[in-house]
């Protein structure tokens, strides 16, 4: 098989498993590995503004399963992964990113130094920055408006342009590690039917955290692991040539 036909057949194959076989048993590595890969996934400036929660303990799936509103998906899965975007990291992830890269370029290339310096130093804590009435927002729509006057310009700059920038990049992960554990044989389904206020409290997150998806892992009961064979819009109703 080449790659392409490899990863045909991953795609192709993964479905949103309503139900897992509770009799099998899958290697705790499948998740492990899985969101290893899912954190190579590109992400908004690199700079992760996520976290991923491995939920593996019997009361806590129960809770967990309480909070997916009972969904079967949840009742039988072997384990769970809640996604979280973190947007309240920025200052973090601009630091740990900064640091890195400008010692790899220090004294060797000024002109990537100062770069970094600029970008992760200066940039990122600024573009990230965010009060609680969204006036920082208000204010950079404002400028960046005036600047799109004159030339092309970022102007996802407000606070909700902030979020869904986060949901964005952390989206991309998690179909990494969708993708990733069907590569290992197993079955997977992302949730957005959950109590995400709850999950928070239960997870103890700050309040800026919010919850992007649950998704179950198992092995896959057939045949009532899916609900009906792959339905999709015609193909020409989604993709479209200028
Ligand atoms: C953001 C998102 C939220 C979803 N939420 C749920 C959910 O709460 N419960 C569920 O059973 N399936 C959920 N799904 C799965 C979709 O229903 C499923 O992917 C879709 O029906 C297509 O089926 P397929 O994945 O088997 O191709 C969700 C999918 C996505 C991308």
């Amino acid at each position: 098989m080449t790659e392409a036909e490899v990863f045909n057949k991953i795609v192709e194959d993964r479905r949103a498993i309503r139900k897992f076989d509770v009799e099998k048993v899958m290697p705790e590595e499948v998740v492990a590995r899985s969101l290893y890969r899912a954190t190579l996934s590109p992400s908004s400036s690199n700079m992760q503004l996520y976290e991923f929660y491995r939920i593996r303990k019997k009361e806590d799936l129960a809770t967990l399963t309480k909070y997916c509103m009972g969904q079967s998906t949840a009742k039988t899965a072997h384990e769970m992964v809640v996604a979280v975007v973190r947007l309240d990291k920025y200052k973090e992830r601009a630091k740990h990113n900064h640091a890195v890269l400008s010692k790899l370029w220090e004294g060797k290339d000024e002109k990537k130094f100062k770069r970094v310096n600029n970008y992760y130093g200066k940039l990122m804590p600024m573009f990230y920055f965010t009060d609680p009435f969204g006036i920082a927002g208000f204010i950079k729509k404002i400028i960046v408006s005036f600047i799109g006057l004159k030339r092309p310009v970022v102007r996802q700059v407000s606070k909700n342009d902030m979020r869904v920038g986060g949901h964005k990049s952390l989206a991309l992960a998690v179909q990494t590690f969708m993708l990733s554990v069907q590569s290992e044989g197993y079955g997977t389904c992302p949730m957005e039917g959950m109590d995400s206020k709850r999950i928070k409290r239960w997870l103890k997150l700050p309040s800026k955290a919010e919850i992007n998806m649950v998704i179950s892992v198992g092995p896959p009961k057939m045949p009532d692991a899916v609900y009906n064979e792959r339905l999709r819009v015609p193909y020409d109703e989604v993709v479209k040539m200028k």
